[in-house]
């Protein structure tokens, strides 16, 4: 077990004019787990990604990544540490095939001669294998991505991520738009990236899919952390509650 979180997110305050999107959020991210980020609307989860993956600056706070302390200027500054937000489509383009989409940026090229050409059959290989070793199996990795489904997208998106080396990923309310089906594939793909050591740190609306999936749960209310809970240590009705604000542990400390 290391020694250091993977990520510390130390008393993040993020102001948007007289608005306090977050007023001073600390929380632990360890390399392998499974965070859920739950609130109400509004309540700042999706400017605490943001922040986490070089989208947005914070106001004050730190950010600690195995201890050291970093600053994001953009995304690509986070992407660079491991850190990345997978969205459902956004960063794959629908008219590029599978094995496309995954190799995009990173295409791997023989030369000779001074001619240089793809190595399409040792692209293809290495997608599917990579697609299977995380209980994914497209028909065809030669469809364009166009054909398939939002999730059978989240699912290429997030062994992408996996197989070049990812550490940390965020994903905010990645089941939003999709189905029964969809969405319990979707619940078994986030258990199979924390099996590669992976941390995930997700949103939901769902206290259901975070009881399902999450290591820890942690609430935010108002721009604050309300609560925290392992699994097995809470119930649906004691999250809840922590969400809508009928425990209150913060005022109560307070
Ligand atoms: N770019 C922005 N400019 C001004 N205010 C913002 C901006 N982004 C977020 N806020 C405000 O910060 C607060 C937190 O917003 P945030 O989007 O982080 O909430 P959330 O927990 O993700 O909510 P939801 O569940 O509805 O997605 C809200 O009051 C919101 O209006
Ligand atoms: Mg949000």
């Amino acid at each position: 077990m290391s020694e250091a979180p993977l990520l510390r997110v130390e008393n993040i305050v993020r102001r948007f004019g007289a608005v306090t999107a977050l007023e001073g959020v600390s929380l632990d991210i360890w390399p392998g787990e499974v965070l859920a980020l739950l609130g109400d609307n509004g309540a700042g989860k999706s400017t605490l990604i943001k922040i986490i993956a070089g989208s947005q600056p914070p106001s004050s706070g730190r950010l600690l990544f195995e201890g050291r302390e970093v600053s994001f200027a953009s995304p690509a500054d986070a992407k660079a540490l491991g850190i990345e937000t997978v969205y459902q489509d956004l960063s794959l383009c629908p008219n590029v095939d599978v094995v496309g989409n995954f190799f995009m940026g990173r295409e791997l090229v023989r030369t000779a001669l001074g001619l240089a050409w793809l190595r399409e059959a040792e692209m293809e290989r290495i997608t599917a294998a990579a697609l299977a070793g995380i209980g994914t199996r497209l028909p065809n990795v030669r469809a364009k991505v166009e054909t398939l489904s939002g999730g059978q997208r989240q699912a290429i998106e997030l062994c992408r991520f996996v197989h070049f080396g990812g550490r940390l990923v965020l994903l905010d309310e990645p089941f939003a738009a999709l189905g029964v089906a969809q969405t319990r594939k979707g619940l078994e793909l986030i258990e199979a990236v924390k099996g590669r050591g992976v941390a995930v740190v997700v949103i939901t609306h769902n206290v259901l899919h975070a009881l399902r999936v999450a290591d820890r749960m942690v609430v935010l209310r108002q721009g604050r952390v309300v609560g925290e809970r392992r699994r097995g240590e809470t119930s649906h009705d004691e999250i809840v509650e922590l969400i809508t604000g009928t425990t209150d542990e913060s005022r109560e400390a307070a």
